[in-house]
């Protein structure tokens, strides 16, 4: 967030009119933007905050053909067909995104480089072998098992090398293509929330200050649909994720992305540094230091507050394999949404008109999903054939992955439990400055928050979005909703959806009618 200057645009203000109306500035909205332009048609963008201040900030972004949830799974999940076009369509997705890169001169630090998938000791070499072979029958030709990663300060033992990855900045590489989008004459809104969605005719959106849209589609890049109350919501799960960066002297770290596969896995990368943030370099990239960036410890959104702790195993695990790392000088968190059957949902909106259409369920590659989004949803929009189609489909039904919705299914009819439970302090006195308890009154539960000055705010601690109790989160002082990720700032301000709307200010509380928990769950 410290660097890619992106062009501020003002909010909406007046009724307008277009050939495709997109809600999102995120990766998958302004790719989509992009391409619908170069078709074109007209297009107007949307995001209730500035471009790219949502997850596309957060990213790390690798990017790669070597799927999260590996091949062996997604073979076993969406049959070998299935497999090949996940590979072939995350191939190219950065071949696009190399191909945007040169076309509009975009400086963004885009490289192509390996990827390296190891594995800790203890599994052994089956697992790496299994995939190498899943991998191949995907058609990653040029995917090889290799006898260790060119890490040299730790021994990853057998790894599997993917050849022509790719990693850039994605703030710099949104700002370019933003430029690009308004010297074709499309046209952004910032600072403004889509709430409503009539799919007409005439299809319309409506804003915050109830101003409208008219256009012949819609597309919802807003990392998780608003527009969809159930639905998708049952078929993907949010998971937050930790990030670390430390300086490391320049060359001392080869240039290539790392992954484990341990669950949650670990994933590495380096990111340069701008010479003024190192000491006596003139400007320009430093020579002499380079970011080296860790993830991992995932866990579901809302169902853990121990960040510390979490950030602390991750610099011990980065400690003990990469010695050279010097001072922490980053950390942040951010959230991805898990799919049940580890692909992306891009297409048309189940049980909405036929021409809404969704990007979402990101499953940790949400650079190569959302640059798939903006070539398919593009190719739906002109009425093209595109042989991802089906494997993309939101209403795809995927046999195979039946456990794992149920699995998560239930974590979230669990979640509902905190209705009945107590309070997480004896009394909203016990609160500290700075910090936020979740507090019983009555039948319901009260998001309380106590500012720096030592003054109490409250709200609902009731989700707008199907009546789940939202959590504390300490780290990022948020409160999230353990079902489905809404998520509101320390006052209750909504920051993402599912949710629309802010946390109620202090009236009864009714449950939205879909709640599970009205369903009898
Ligand atoms: C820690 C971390 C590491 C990651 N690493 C990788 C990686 O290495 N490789 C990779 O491929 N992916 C990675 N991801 C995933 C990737 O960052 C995301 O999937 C991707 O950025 C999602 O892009 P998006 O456009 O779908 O959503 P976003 O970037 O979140 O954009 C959605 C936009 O919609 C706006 N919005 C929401 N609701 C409304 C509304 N009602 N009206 C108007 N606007 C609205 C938001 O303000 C936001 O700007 C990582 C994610 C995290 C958190
Ligand atoms: S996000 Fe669905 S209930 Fe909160």
């Amino acid at each position: 967030m410290q660097a890619g200057e992106i062009p501020v645009h003002a909010a909406l203000n007046a009724d307008v009119e277009t050939d495709v109306c997109i809600v999102g500035a995120g990766i998958a909205g302004i790719t989509t933007a992009y391409l619908l332009l170069k078709e074109g048609k007209s297009v107007i963008v949307l995001d209730d905050g500035p471009i790219g201040g949502g997850q596309t900030a957060r990213t790390t972004a690798h990017l790669s053909n070597a799927i999260d949830d590996r091949y062996t799974e997604i073979e076993s999940w969406h049959g070998q067909d299935g497999a090949r076009l996940a590979a072939e369509s995350h191939t190219a997705a950065i071949d696009k995104i190399e191909a945007i890169v040169n076309r509009e001169g975009i400086d963004c630090d885009f490289e192509r480089l390996d990827g390296f998938l190891f594995s800790p000791a203890e599994t052994g070499p089956e697992l790496l072998e299994s995939e190498f072979q899943a991998a191949r029958r995907a058609g990653v030709a040029n995917v090889v098992l290799v006898q260790t990663s060119p890490i040299y300060s730790f021994d990853t033992g057998v790894c599997l090398r993917f050849p022509r990855q790719g990693q850039f900045h994605p703030r710099k590489y949104l700002a370019g293509l933003t430029n690009a989008i308004r010297a074709m004459g499309g046209r952004i809104f910032t600072e403004t929330r889509a709430e409503k969605i009539e799919c007409g005719p005439p299809t319309r959106v409506t804003t915050h200050q109830n101003f409208t849209i008219t256009a012949s589609d819609v597309v919802v890049a807003t990392n998780s649909p608003f527009n969809d109350f159930v639905t998708m919501h049952t078929k993907q799960a949010p998971y937050m994720s930790y990030v670390l960066g430390f300086r490391v002297p320049c060359g001392t770290v080869a240039r290539a992305l790392f992954w484990d596969t341990e669950d949650p896995y670990h994933y590495v990368r380096l990111q340069n540094l701008p010479a003024d943030t190192a000491a006596g370099e003139p400007r320009g990239e430093s020579l002499t230091e380079e970011l080296l960036i860790v993830g991992g410890e995932d866990h579901k959104t809302g169902q853990a507050n121990d960040a510390d702790e979490r950030y602390a195993r991750l610099e011990a695990w980065t400690r003990e394999r990469f010695p050279m790392a010097g001072a922490r000088c980053s950390q942040w968190s951010g959230q991805v949404l898990e799919t049940i059957d580890g692909l992306a949902y891009i297409g048309r909106n189940p049980l909405d008109g036929p021409n809404i259409f969704i990007a979402t369920g990101d499953s940790g590659q949400g650079m190569t999903h959302g640059t798939i989004a903006g070539i398919l949803l593009t190719d739906l929009i002109t009425e093209r054939e595109n042989p991802w189609a089906s494997l993309y489909d939101p209403a795809r039904k995927t046999l195979g992955a039946a456990e794992r919705f149920v699995k998560e299914n239930v974590n979230v009819a669990l979640q509902y439990g905190a209705w009945v439970t107590g309070s997480d302090v004896h009394s909203t006195r016990d609160i500290v400055p700075g910090s936020g308890a979740v507090v019983r009154r009555g039948l319901t539960k009260i998001a309380a928050y106590r500012d720096e000055t030592g003054s109490l705010h409250e709200c609902s601690a009731v989700c707008p979005h199907l009546g789940c109790i939202v959590q504390w989160n300490a780290n990022e002082s948020t409160w999230d909703c353990p079902c489905h990720g809404s998520r509101f700032d320390k006052q209750g301000a909504l920051l993402c959806g599912p949710a629309n709307r802010d946390l109620a200010a202090l009236d009864p509380v009714v449950l939205p009618l879909e709640s599970p928990l009205l369903a009898g769950l």
